[in-house]
């Protein structure tokens, strides 16, 4: 095995150790520029529609075969570097005690949602993550599905995006309730960011003993908060979760309006940071330094556009990136729905195409 002495790293076999994706994880060079995108299996494809008129998307999610033929559907349909397991950053809720629903149209719903401390007081972290099998036994799946040379990424919503689904009990503008509850009630915020933190460790380690080769921690809404409150209410317990991580496993980092705490974020943990379309990706970069490597960081409505205007982008992004080692091309946030498969082939081919040293 190469370069790394740890677990995972004599566990992963060498065709995948050295896959582009993994590779550019750990800023080494690559042929060409990976790529993979956010929520690449939904909507926009007419086979997950169809799939969809069949199952609720919960029902998709516990069904391990489904889940994983959706994966690995979506990764070979658009020839992506790295696929991601299907499921989502909400379900570690219901084993938490949470009453979670996906309504259709609304999005998801939690009929029980954290209103004060003594709900918090309630709670326990997840000891026993088997609850969440359905998981694993999708990786599982996936991992035997895939052609050996493609790398699995794991995933779990960050502590703070957990939080505010909790405690909203859906999505929100302005995450009013959550982010009251943090400045008011500070030690139940932190038992709940420890709980969060400490179970959400335990669910990756176990996506990661199952088969994925990698981590991403989606810490979408946390561009809610300035820097101070950051470093106070979340900071601790981003170091904390990406320190438990099995060693010799990529981890990727991603939120989004993250402009004013990507620095914050990179000392919080993750191999790779993952960026938006507001930020310049070599200024960006530069900012984080060396140190660690950058996914991103394309609009996603970019993809609405003709395919000049796609190309035009692509190439924007990639001399921003200067061949630097650890650049994943990606999208700043998931595929929307209604976004034309054809483009989001195209632009695979284009960052594969533009890229090559
Ligand atoms: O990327 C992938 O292809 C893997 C699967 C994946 C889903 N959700 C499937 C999904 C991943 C990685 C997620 C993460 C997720 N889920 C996030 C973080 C990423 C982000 O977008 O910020 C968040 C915030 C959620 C919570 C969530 N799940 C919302 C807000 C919604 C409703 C909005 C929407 O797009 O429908 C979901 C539902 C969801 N998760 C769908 C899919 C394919 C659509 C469900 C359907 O089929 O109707």
């Amino acid at each position: 095995m190469t370069s790394d002495s740890s677990t995972q790293g004599r566990r992963t076999p060498d065709v995948l150790w050295n896959s582009r994706f993994l590779k550019a994880c750990r800023r080494e060079p690559t042929d060409v520029t990976p790529v993979w995108l956010m929520r690449q299996a939904g909507r926009y494809m007419s086979e997950y529609r169809s799939l969809r008129s069949k199952v609720s998307f919960l029902e998709l999610c516990k069904t391990p075969e489904l889940a994983a033929e959706t994966t690995i559907f979506a990764a070979e349909t658009l020839g992506v570097d790295a696929a991601i397991l299907f499921a989502d950053i909400l379900l570690i809720l219901e084993p938490l005690g949470f009453d979670l629903e996906f309504s259709k149209g609304e999005g998801p719903v939690i009929h029980n949602p954290i209103g004060e401390p003594a709900d918090v007081a309630r709670m326990e972290p997840l000891t026993d993550v088997s609850a969440l099998g359905y998981v694993y036994e999708a990786v599982r799946l996936i991992r035997a599905g895939l052609p050996s040379v493609m790398p699995l990424i794991g995933f779990a919503g960050a502590p703070f995006t957990l939080a505010c689904y909790a405690i909203e009990g859906g999505g929100s503008r302005h995450y009013v309730k959550a982010k009251t509850f943090m400045y008011r009630h500070p030690a139940a915020w932190d038992a709940l960011m420890t709980i969060l933190t400490d179970s959400t460790a335990r669910y990756l380690n176990a996506q990661v003993a199952a088969g994925a080769q990698a981590v991403q921690l989606f810490d979408s809404w946390v561009g809610s908060i300035g820097p101070d409150e950051y470093r106070r209410f979340v900071q601790p317990h981003m170091k904390r979760l990406f320190a438990q991580i099995e060693p010799g496993v990529a981890t990727l980092h991603f939120g989004t309006d993250t402009g004013s705490l990507l620095e914050l974020q990179r000392d919080a943990g993750g191999m790779v940071i993952g960026l938006d379309w507001r930020v310049e990706l070599d200024r960006a970069w530069d900012l984080l330094g060396p140190g660690v490597g950058v996914q991103g960081n394309l609009d996603p409505i970019a993809l609405f556009a003709p395919l000049d205007e796609i190309a035009g982008q692509t190439r924007r992004i990639l001399k921003q990136a200067a061949g630097r080692p650890g650049h994943i091309f990606n999208l700043g946030h998931g595929i929307l729905p209604h976004t034309p498969v054809d483009h989001v082939r195209a632009l695979v081919q284009m960052v594969h195409e533009f890229s090559v040293k």
